[in-house]
């Protein structure tokens, strides 16, 4: 990551420190419950990938990093309340809000840094920037509702997957990417040109995740292994499986996923390694990674696009 953030490093410092100067609150229990997630740290990927495309659109501005933490803010809330819907017990290397704290806190304190969020956002006085943002938030918790509609169900198409992952992970990379173009004012195709670098590239990101959700190394990932299978999520490299794998492998997955049952998860790992379900999903991010590149070959040589395409490479070949 270093090399990436080398070019913007000190204005991702100052993205740091408003992120931690914002989680202020006279409620203890706010403080010690972000605190908590925050200072386990993250990749932050989402705040750099705004300011590296600011930076590639002419240069950080102190409303760039204000609008960098906030798209980390809103990042953090949908990790609080989606550990809780997951039931997840272990993110960024330690034990989940919820599990440390219990569900209350972390949804209650989830809803604090959304709208705390949104109070920044609103400082940056831009309502193009708060329509997108609003708008982004709103898809977002669309995809969530929209993807627990569809747990546990094996008949989830490819684009079905691919439209509930849109929505949950890629509108927020994109809306990174299109809010520097918003607040230096550019025309709409430079913003839908910036939005797309970062809608594949989120795609191809979740792609990735949902391997990781399988192949990870816990202590690398910082989060469990089989989390996907025990909710009954149907992504990518198990829709594979079904869909083109031998039949026994296919059966193997298609009943884990109905039953939301994980007992089974090497066996279901191996079904999905001999159906080719990992090559295939990786495959589609590699796609996605190509069209995320291609969306912004026309733009200046600078090292800030040098480094977003280090950032696509490095969603593809990351291991946490
Ligand atoms: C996790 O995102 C949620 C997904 C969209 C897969 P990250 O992998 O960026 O999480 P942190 O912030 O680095 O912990
Ligand atoms: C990420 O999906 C969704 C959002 C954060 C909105 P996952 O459920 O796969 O993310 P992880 O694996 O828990 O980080
Ligand atoms: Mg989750
Ligand atoms: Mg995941």
């Amino acid at each position: 990551m270093t090399p990436i953030r080398a070019c913007v490093a000190d204005e991702f410092q100052q993205v740091n420190a408003l992120i931690i100067e914002k989680l202020q609150s006279d409620v203890a229990m706010v403080e010690n419950v972000g605190h908590y997630i925050v200072d386990a740290g993250g990749k932050r990927l989402r705040p750099l990938l705004a300011l590296l495309a600011a930076s590639a659109q002419g240069g950080v501005t102190r409303d760039d990093i204000k609008f960098a933490a906030v798209v980390e803010f809103i990042h953090t809330a949908t990790l609080l309340h989606d550990d809780v819907v997951d039931l997840s017990t272990l993110r960024r290397g330690r034990a989940t809000a919820n599990a440390e704290f219990g569900n209350a806190p972390s949804v209650l304190v989830g809803d604090f840094i959304y709208t705390r969020a949104f109070q920044l956002m609103v400082s940056l006085g831009n309502l193009a920037l708060l329509e997108s943002m609003a708008d982004t938030t709103n898809t977002i918790a669309a995809g969530e509702v929209l993807q627990l509609t569809r747990a546990g169900d094996p008949s989830v198409t490819e684009s079905q997957y691919l439209e509930v992952i849109d929505r949950k992970t890629a509108a927020l990379f994109a809306a990174a990417c299109r809010g520097s173009a918003i607040l230096r004012g550019a025309d709409r195709a430079r913003q839908e040109q910036m939005a797309a670098f970062g809608r594949h590239l989120g795609i191809a990101f979740q792609m990735v995740d949902d391997v990781l959700d399988y192949t990870g190394d816990p202590e690398i990932t910082g989060k469990q292994v089989g989390d996907d299978l025990n909710e009954g999520k149907p992504t990518l490299p198990l829709i594979y499986t079904m869909s083109s794998g031998a039949a026994d492998d296919a059966a193997i997955v298609r009943d884990a996923l109905a039953q939301k049952d994980s007992s089974n998860l090497a066996g279901v790992i191996a079904a999905v390694r001999r159906s080719g379900g990992i090559d295939y999903t990786r495959e589609q991010a590699v796609k996605n990674q190509a069209a995320a590149l291609a969306a912004v070959a026309d733009l200046p040589q600078t090292a800030a696009l040098d480094a977003m395409r280090a950032l696509a490479d490095m969603a593809i070949n990351r291991e946490r």
